[in-house]
């Protein structure tokens, strides 16, 4: 991705992040690609005091909440509430900053959804048509997507839903599935004509495609397989269910009917930012148009997110497209697919029950590219990473350079004697250290921004061995102070990455305000001046022990 960013100093910037379905807990897959990434490059914004804001929201509609609720015996939106609850408890745990963490069951999601809905069907670009729908005779109800079990016409794998296929991964259109079964009560359906009406995607192929070739920010591998997919021809798209549980479809003969779930999900990317800026009509237009807008997500939803998300904004006409997309590859775990049905995840919750947030920060920055290339999450690698990198590298360093300055000088800042070699070098790492990493984020490259960081503590650890404070050379207080500074300079580039670790080292340093009411550029600077006195020093960074492996182990298998 070309780095525009600093052209867009003024304008503001918008994030959002893949809205996840209430109806199951957050695992590491979700952290992975969809919310750690836009965390790492809002945080970093914000240190350039960029208007910047981030948002999210729980996606609440759709059959297989609504099944999952009935199972429950709750109503819907108490089910929904409850999950967006969860999530909410999570993301803070783990120190991801939304703004606002919304619902696409808001009253302000509902309201454009709707008038997406009729400015689109004025404008034709959607249309009624008749359609075969299963029906449950027994229970008296359409069977959509998830309320009809059956094998697969492709694979023949039995069990799947009717609206894709788990074993081959296919996705089913109405009535494809054989021996049709209702997931309800197991009898065979029968078949009733419904009214449902369809989004004229095929009238974007062209736009789309425009789109996709002259927006540079896009990755060049979703581009191509999206702009292929248009090449093979764009299907119009059923956006109508039978159920009770979704936004109604404001045309008074379609009662009882409501939108498909990606009909109304993404719109609540526009309508949760709007809401946060308390801008509507054409002033919430001109502020959304007026930004830069990022949506970050998995590789599963690009279908989703280049297709579906920049018609509809084209065929509506008031918002504008997404300037990045930033697209990411799965998570394995120890080499395995996650998968539900498989028993095999690792749900965040789980893991901040053994670790803190910032090993999981920081492990999954180090291993996820930006790309469509999968990663695997391995726990000897994460115990080997956090060990060696984190504990090692930049907690050993910060904790020898403070401890140092409490038993020597009285925790006070020493005054330099002039500056050496050594030091004019580490200054310069210093700086190349600042640029490179920015940079590095700016273009989406968070695992090599952090890679960048960490050169620069090695960096530092080897200034502080060469130095040798404790052989009380003439220019130990030199060493000292250049020390001490780079230690608070850490603060700051770690910010973004390890948030819980950067403040509780601020807070060591006894610095005013907290690293991120710093810009970047001031981490290039040395902000502890002589005699600025420092608290007790405490190790940030404790190392993973084989107990917290086994427990993570365990986690994983019964997810
Ligand atoms: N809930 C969807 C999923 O998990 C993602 C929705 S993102 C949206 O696949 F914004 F488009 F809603
Ligand atoms: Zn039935």
């Amino acid at each position: 991705m070309a780095s525009k960013v600093d052209s867009e100093l003024k304008s503001s910037i918008i994030i959002t992040a893949a809205l996840p379905y209430a109806n199951a807990d957050l695992h590491l897959g979700h952290i992975a690609s969809t919310h750690l990434p836009p965390d790492i490059l809002y945080r970093y914004l914000k240190h350039g005091r960029r208007r910047v804001v981030q948002v999210c929201a729980s996606d609440d509609f759709g059959t297989p909440i609504l099944i999952a609720a009935e199972r429950e015996g709750k109503s819907p939106s108490e089910y929904v509430a409850y999950w967006r609850k969860r999530f909410v408890q999570d993301l803070t745990g783990l120190g991801i900053a939304y703004d606002l963490f919304y619902k696409t069951s808001s009253k302000e999601n509902v309201k454009i959804v709707q008038r997406f809905f009729r400015v689109l069907y004025k404008k034709k670009f959607i249309f009624p048509a008749d359609v075969d729908q299963f029906y449950c005779e027994y229970d008296k109800k359409f069977l959509p997507d998830r309320y009809v079990k059956g094998k697969c016409p492709h694979c023949g794998a039995l069990d799947q839903y009717s609206d894709g296929c788990e074993n081959c991964g296919r996705t089913l259109q109405a009535g494809q599935i054989l021996e049709p079964r209702c997931a309800i009560c197991g009898r065979e359906p029968a078949r009733r004509t419904s009214k449902h009406y369809f989004f004229k995607l095929s009238a974007f192929s062209q736009q789309l495609a425009e789109w996709l070739a002259s927006n540079r920010n896009l990755q060049p591998e979703p581009r191509n397989y999206v702009l292929n997919w248009i090449k093979e021809g764009l299907q119009d798209w059923d956006i109508t269910r039978d159920i009770r549980w979704g936004v109604k479809i404001p045309l008074r003969e379609a009662h009882g009917k409501v939108l498909y779930g990606w009909f109304d999900n993404h719109l609540c990317y526009v309508s949760t930012a709007l809401k946060l800026s308390r801008k509507s009509g054409r002033t919430g237009q001109k502020y959304w148009n007026d930004s830069t807008i990022y949506h970050f997500i998995g590789k599963d939803i690009v279908y989703h997110h280049y297709l579906f998300l920049p018609s509809m904004r084209l065929g509506e006409g008031s918002y504008k497209l997404p300037d990045y997309i930033p697209t990411r590859g799965h998570l394995l775990l120890q080499g395995k697919k996650i998968s539900k049905s498989r028993k095999w995840g690792l749900k965040v919750k789980d893991f901040l029950e053994v670790l803190p947030a910032d090993y999981l920060r920081f492990y999954l920055t180090r291993i996820v590219p930006l790309g469509q290339a999968d990663s695997n999450f391995d726990l000897d690698e994460l115990k080997a990473k956090i060990n060696n990198e984190l504990v090692a590298n930049i907690g050993n360093f910060v904790y020898r350079s403070m401890s140092f300055i409490k038993r020597a000088h009285d925790s006070q800042v020493p005054s330099p004697i002039g500056e050496g070699e050594e030091e004019r070098s580490l200054r310069s790492a210093l700086a190349t250290a600042v640029k490179e990493s920015g940079q590095l984020i700016e273009e989406g490259h968070y695992d090599r921004a952090l890679k960048s960081v960490l050169d620069f503590s090695t960096r530092c650890n080897q200034y502080f061995q060469q130095k040798a404070p404790w052989e009380k050379r003439s220019d130990e207080s030199t060493t000292m102070y250049y020390s001490i500074n780079v230690v608070a300079s850490l603060a700051i580039l770690i910010e973004p990455f390890l948030p819980f670790a950067a403040n509780e080292l601020w807070k060591q340093l006894w610095l005013k305000g907290s690293p991120a009411q710093h810009s970047w550029e001031d981490a290039g600077e040395f902000l502890l001046k002589p005699g600025h006195k420092i608290a007790e020093p405490r190790a940030l960074i404790r190392k993973v022990e084989d107990t917290d492996i086994q427990r993570l182990q365990k986690a994983m298998a019964s997810a």
